[in-house]
């Protein structure tokens, strides 16, 4: 629980900010979407910023890209065999590419881009499939049981770091990630302003 529930999360929201500070149009737009709904000199809350689609956006792309766990836990084959992409008699061990499948071609058009955008698509059988594959989580019974908590705490965080901080990564800056039991991206070195509301 402490391992999941924190770095993790300091993972997907560092990866985030990342992404969007090195990204200006896409800060930008961003930016431009909570506009209307938080007023100029309040933080944002859960319930303002829980359905802006960009923002969600935002926080399912880098979850995508740098997934804060490359691979799943080894889960060995029950009793009996199991129906995994083929049957497998009891006892293998499997476990979940994460960062292959969510980077890999199959579902996705340039999958290894940050394109905050294609979570806007308008073709259901699209999107559907997008969420399938979409396994930053895992899936079926021992997938994430704090994905609610990452989501709000991602929703509020990145919304209120985005309002009230300008920034710039340091010149030359190149992220770096090291592969442990998460993938821990390491520091990131920027300045920030405080915006003027
Ligand atoms: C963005 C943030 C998070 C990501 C990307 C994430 C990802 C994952 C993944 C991929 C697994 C499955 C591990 C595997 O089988 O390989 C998992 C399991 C788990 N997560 Fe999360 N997690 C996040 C946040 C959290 C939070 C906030 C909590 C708790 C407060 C949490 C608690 C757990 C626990 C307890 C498990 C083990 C579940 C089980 O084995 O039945 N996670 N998480």
């Amino acid at each position: 629980m402490m391992n999941f529930g924190t770095e993790t999360t300091t993972a997907a929201m560092t990866n985030a900010i990342f992404l969007l500070y090195s990204n200006p149009a896409i800060l930008q737009k961003l930016s431009l979407e909570r506009y209307n709904v938080v007023p100029a000199d309040t933080i944002p809350t859960y319930d303002k910023v829980s359905r802006f689609p960009y923002l969600r956006a935002c926080i399912e792309e880098p979850r995508r890209v740098s997934p804060a766990r490359s691979f799943g836990l080894p889960i060995i084959v029950p009793k009996g065999g199991k129906e995994i992409a083929g049957r497998l008699p009891e006892g293998v061990i499997v476990s979940v590419p994460t960062y292959s499948l969510l980077r890999g071609g199959v579902v996705l058009k340039d999958a290894s881009e940050y394109i905050p955008n294609r979570w806007l698509t308008d073709d259901l059988e699209e999107k559907k499939k997008m969420l399938n594959n979409h396994m930053s989580f895992s899936t079926g019974p021992r997938a994430c049981i704090g994905r609610n908590i990452a989501y709000f705490e991602q929703t509020v965080v990145i919304a209120t770091i985005v309002k009230v901080f300008g920034g710039k990564l340091n010149d030359g800056f190149q992220p770096e990630t090291q592969e442990q039991f998460n993938s821990n991206p390491g520091e990131l070195l920027m300045g920030i302003t405080r915006r003027l509301f």
